[in-house]
């Protein structure tokens, strides 16, 4: 099994480019079931999520190019069985679900099931596509949808904000007949880029950007895509910005725009870092004293779930008593008994950790749990005295691009062995 080695105590200095946005790619991608063939997207990261959603399509029919973050989709669909054996290595299949109904009437998902994190059902997905007109069985591990008349366009407030159900809907109500107002709608980045996509390719959506959406699905006709560049990945950029501030380094990002990273500049700030930014770059400067700061994760604007691990190694390393609540799942913590492994002194009381430090950190065999449970090691060992081995990296690698050549870059002592 893969793995890193990492000799910790090494200062960062120097530049990288942030990637395209693996979250941002995922449904974009599922969204070109709507689309007209030869779609192309580009910075699009080379990472394994995305060649497990191509492979999904290409299941199902579609034919593709992947080639220096440029992709190329050939919609021909030949069947809307989304397969067990594929999904249950990608959660965000469940993309496929909205495109699939609103498009073809029917489909078949694999239920993609809980995962190390929590247990992530997707009951406001369905709820939501059952107001379309979707009905649903669930049969043999498989959700079984039609909807025999097609979708119509509905009223749809949702109970809790959803990423995926927000993206699934929207694709939904893309081709349905008649207007869709979908409220309590997630509003992260990645999603606004989604609605930007498919208003570029004709549809008519209003209040992109806002909690509210109002879309007029085109009944039926396909969709005709425009290229289009995604995103960059706020945050694998947070998570550089972490790594910079664990081994209190300056360090400049390229390829980013610090608007999407307002609240994880902001604890940072907190901490004691400052920042350079222009419209697409950040430089992180170090700082004269690291201090403990509390944070409590929700949906964008606020503070993601996605880098609360990568902080939480950072606070291992500042000084006084730092809390960190998790709002959104009920398992992400995983990495706790591994940062205390190293030396960190962290405790746990449901959903709060509780950090104290500054601690120094000793060199550890330590296991990767999740994407971002697995960076957040990585960013201990950097401070580490002395050699970290960091396991089960295939967590990693679903995530982040050229994970271990950015450190590298920026003189950090790791290497990919096994
Ligand atoms: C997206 O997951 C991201 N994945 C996750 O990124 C991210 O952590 C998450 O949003 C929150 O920001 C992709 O974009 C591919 P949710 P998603 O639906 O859409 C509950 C990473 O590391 N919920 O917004 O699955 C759910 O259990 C990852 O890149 C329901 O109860 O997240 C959670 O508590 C991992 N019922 C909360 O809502 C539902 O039907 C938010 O989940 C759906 C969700």
């Amino acid at each position: 099994m893969k793995y890193f080695k990492i000799l910790g105590g090494a200062k960062l200095s120097g530049e990288i480019k942030i990637s395209g946005a693996k979250n941002a790619s995922l449904p974009i991608i599922a969204s070109t079931l709507l689309g007209k063939s030869d779609i192309t997207l580009t910075n699009v990261p080379e990472v394994v999520d995305i060649y497990t959603l191509l492979e999904l399509l290409e299941d199902m029919g579609s034919t593709f190019s992947f080639k220096d973050n440029m992709v190329t989709i050939n919609n021909n669909i030949k069947t809307t069985k989304a397969k067990y054996d594929i999904v249950k290595k990608l959660r965000a299949s469940i993309l496929v679900l909205g495109p699939l109904l609103g498009r073809y009437r029917k489909c078949q998902v694999s239920f993609p099931g809980g995962c190390a994190i929590g247990q992530r059902p997707v009951d406001l997905h369905l709820s939501a596509l059952e107001k379309m007109g979707a009905n649903f069985i669930i049969n043999d591990g498989y959700i079984d949808a039609t909807a025999p008349n097609g979708l119509k366009g509905a009223k749809i407030v949702f109970d809790k904000i959803t990423v995926g159900g927000s993206e699934n809907l929207i694709m939904a109500s893309s081709m349905a007949k008649g207007t869709t107002i979908l409220s309590n709608v997630a509003i992260e980045p990645e999603v606004v880029q989604l609605c930007q996509f498919i208003r570029d390719a004709g549809v008519d959506i209003e209040g992109i950007g806002s909690n509210e959406l109002k879309i007029v699905g085109t009944e039926g006709e396909p969709l005709e895509y425009k290229e289009c560049k995604i995103i960059s990945d706020r945050i694998e950029a947070g998570t550089y910005l972490c790594a910079a501030g664990i081994t209190n380094s300056t360090i400049k990002l390229n390829n980013i725009n610090h608007n999407l990273l307002s609240m994880v500049l902001a604890k940072l700030e907190e901490v004691g870092f400052s920042f350079t930014t222009d419209e697409d770059s950040i430089v992180i400067h170090k700082a004269e004293q690291l201090k403990s700061v509390d944070i409590s994760t929700s949906e964008f604007p606020g503070f993601p779930t996605d880098m609360q691990a990568q902080f939480m190694s950072l606070l291992t390393q500042c000084e006084g008593t730092s809390a960190i609540e998790e709002r959104l799942f009920e398992n992400r913590f995983m990495h706790v008994p591994e940062l205390n492994r190293m030396g960190a002194n962290i405790s746990l009381n449901g959903r709060v950790a509780k950090i104290s430090g500054p601690k120094k950190l000793s060199p550890a065999n330590v296991m990767a749990s999740d994407l971002r449970a697995s960076s957040a090691l990585v960013l201990a060992s950097l401070v580490a005295s002395g050699a970290s081995k960091v396991d089960r990296i295939y967590h990693l690698d679903r995530g982040y691009e050229n994970f271990e050549k950015k450190l590298k870059n920026l003189g950090a002592k790791i290497i990919r062995k096994g």
